[in-house]
């Protein structure tokens, strides 16, 4: 395992700097549509040749799941999931929240996982059993136990995915209920800062594993919780995903609960 944790951080730290060489000065020609506003960029499939190239070379053994790429079915092997880079819309604006992701996954279980925010130089890491760290010191989720008290993340691709139910009713009703709601356009990087006591919460429908698998086991080592909206585990096919600091699990799975939405 520790093989494997050294070898996806050298990759995702590696990745993150060709995202680098793109960032603000991507041209027209360089952004692509998958849908409406489903944004790719050659930054996006340099980057994940190069992580799917070098895990191959590797592991030649195990298997690939990526967004751009496709893949294998995410619950069966071992596995390599990667995001090369989450938060496409924000890199393509300029903006500087954007990662690098990938996870070692096992029959579906998330065994280790590396997010890299290139930008911020900010490296997650963690591994079964051995905890959750952040540029080398160990990170904790909050400690926060009252909705009220809390600030939480979201994210919108049940609408980009023109899926119901859509998400704004939930958001409504966590306006009122939370201190605040944020949606910073990058999953794993929000998930990440779940792990790390900046935010308290996070939801999605439909997400993707890619986004969630390596913050997956980061929140976990972090003391917080991932599941699905009934707080069983995640279905990857249909991506409810609701991530907290676990005081907090209980209260955010009622208000899902109220909306019959699960
Ligand atoms: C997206 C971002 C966004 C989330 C979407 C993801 P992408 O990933 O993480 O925050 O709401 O569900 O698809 O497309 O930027 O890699
Ligand atoms: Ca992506």
């Amino acid at each position: 395992m520790k093989d494997i944790v050294l070898r996806i951080s050298r990759i995702a730290k590696e990745a993150g700097q060709k995202l680098m060489t793109h960032f603000s000065l991507l041209g027209q020609a360089e952004v692509f549509h998958k849908g409406r506003i489903d944004l790719v960029t050659v930054a996006d499939q340099e980057s994940e040749s190069y992580i799917k190239e070098a895990l191959h070379a590797a592991y030649p053994e195990i298997g690939f799941h990526g967004e751009e790429g496709g893949g294998s079915v995410y619950d069966q092997g071992r596995l390599f999931v990667a995001d090369p880079l989450d938060g496409t819309t924000n890199f393509v604006h300029g903006l500087p929240l954007f990662c690098v992701s990938i996870a070692y996954v096992v029959d579906g279980q998330p065994q280790a996982g590396v997010v890299y925010a290139p930008y911020f130089d900010e490296f997650f890491w963690a591994a079964k059993g051995e905890g959750a760290w952040h540029d080398g010191r160990r990170i904790h989720v909050s400690t926060t136990a009252n909705l009220v008290d809390a600030e939480l993340e979201f994210g919108f691709s049940c609408v980009r995915a023109g899926l119901k139910p859509d998400t704004m009713p939930i958001a409504s009703d966590f306006v009122y209920r939370a201190q605040c709601i944020r949606a910073l356009g990058s999953a794993a990087l929000a998930l990440c800062y779940v792990a790390d006591g900046r935010f308290d919460g996070f939801w999605e429908y439909y997400i993707r594993p890619w986004d969630w698998a390596a913050a997956q086991i980061i929140i976990e080592e972090a003391g917080g919780k991932l599941t699905d909206f009934r707080g069983g585990p995640v279905d990857w096919r249909t991506g409810r995903v609701l991530a907290s600091n676990g005081l907090l699990h209980e209260q955010m799975m009622a208000v899902f609960a109220e909306r019959h939405q699960n």
